[in-house]
């Protein structure tokens, strides 16, 4: 008999073909009224679990008696409880590698469209306020030749770093937990404590995960060691931020300007930051491009299939549970 496959958020009518190859498959489809309940009733006979943006933990998997794997369609894997993911023996997978490459080009249009005011200067066009030349007030700031720190110089840590060194002729600063020698010989890449990457830093750019240890990062008293001209770019994750003390930082002109990714709370609504002409907003998109989504479709449906037909998974973020 086929194992059931249950999906936790939308998924593409050609993820639920392949996947019906192999499994029973369950997408909630709110035609059918209430999601969650759908999802709640599923639950207890899902082998599998497959989405992205959901957080899932004891509360939520208590009743999922049958549940071998959860295949998350992201990178990032801060919305699952790993220890009780651990306790139960539920493998967890990811995709990583796939989207590497467009979220650093995201990183990097917000590093642009932060220092060229994109966005805004969009909006004043189209409002129709152009109307001579335009002069100082509408002057962003040079790009070429900066100091780009990132905070996390891992895959798409260094994406970026490789963007602002070779496409931009940018200096590249860096912190984390360990020293990247390969990055420091191949884009000349100095390593600096967080304080002295903040203080130094034209572009402030952060690609950690979220962790116990990155949660609220960035406060008000490292906004405060920025240069007022400096710009934090957050692609990483919203907590990683304290919100409040940026909007402040922000209002205050401790800091030039923010090109933001991501959120405290996603979706974004009501914010503070929509009323700032020097946040530029966007809805979570680092991997959102067609052909981004469809490769990490597929990789969330590989290792989905490996983990329940007995292959060990390629992704698999908790190898401890493997007793494949
Ligand atoms: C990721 O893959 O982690 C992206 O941020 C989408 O959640």
């Amino acid at each position: 008999m086929k194992k059931t496959v249950l999906a936790f958020s939308r998924i593409t009518p050609a993820m639920a073909e392949r996947l019906q190859h192999d499994f029973h498959v369950i997408v909630p489809n709110p035609k059918l009224g209430d999601i969650a309940a759908q999802f709640n009733e599923a639950l207890p006979e899902a082998h599998g679990l497959i989405g992205v943006g959901r957080k899932l933990g004891r509360a939520q998997l208590e009743g999922a008696g049958k549940l071998e794997v959860v295949s998350s369609v992201s990178v990032g894997y801060d919305n699952y409880d790993l220890d009780y993911f651990n306790e139960r023996g539920i493998a967890l997978t990811n995709t990583p590698d796939v989207l590497t490459e467009s979220t650093a080009d995201l990183g990097f249009a917000l590093i642009m469209g932060c220092a060229r005011r994109t966005a805004e200067l969009d909006a004043w066009t189209k409002a129709g306020h152009w109307q001579a030349t335009v002069g100082p007030a509408q002057f962003g700031c040079d790009v070429h030749g900066k100091k780009l720190g990132i905070v996390g110089l891992g895959n798409i840590g260094a994406a970026i770093a490789r963007r602002g060194r070779l496409g931009f002729n940018m200096q590249v600063l860096y912190t984390g937990n360990s020293r990247k020698a390969a990055l420091e010989h191949e884009l000349g890449a100095q390593f600096r404590s967080l304080d002295e990457l903040l203080a130094e830093a034209d572009f402030v750019c952060l690609v950690v995960p979220l962790s116990d240890a990155t949660r609220k990062l960035i406060g008000a008293r490292e906004l405060k060691l920025m240069k007022p001209s400096a710009f934090l770019v957050n692609i990483a994750r919203g907590p990683v931020v304290d919100e409040v003390a940026l909007v402040e930082a922000l209002q205050e002109g401790t800091i030039r300007g923010a090109g933001l990714d991501v959120y405290e709370k996603e979706p974004l609504a009501d914010s503070p930051l929509f009323k700032l002409p020097n946040a530029l907003t966007l809805p979570h998109i680092g991997s959102a491009t067609a052909e981004t989504r469809e490769a990490m479709a597929n990789r969330a449906i590989d290792n989905l299939r490996s983990a329940l037909l007995g292959e060990r998974p390629q992704d698999l973020v908790n190898p401890q549970v493997w007793k494949g």
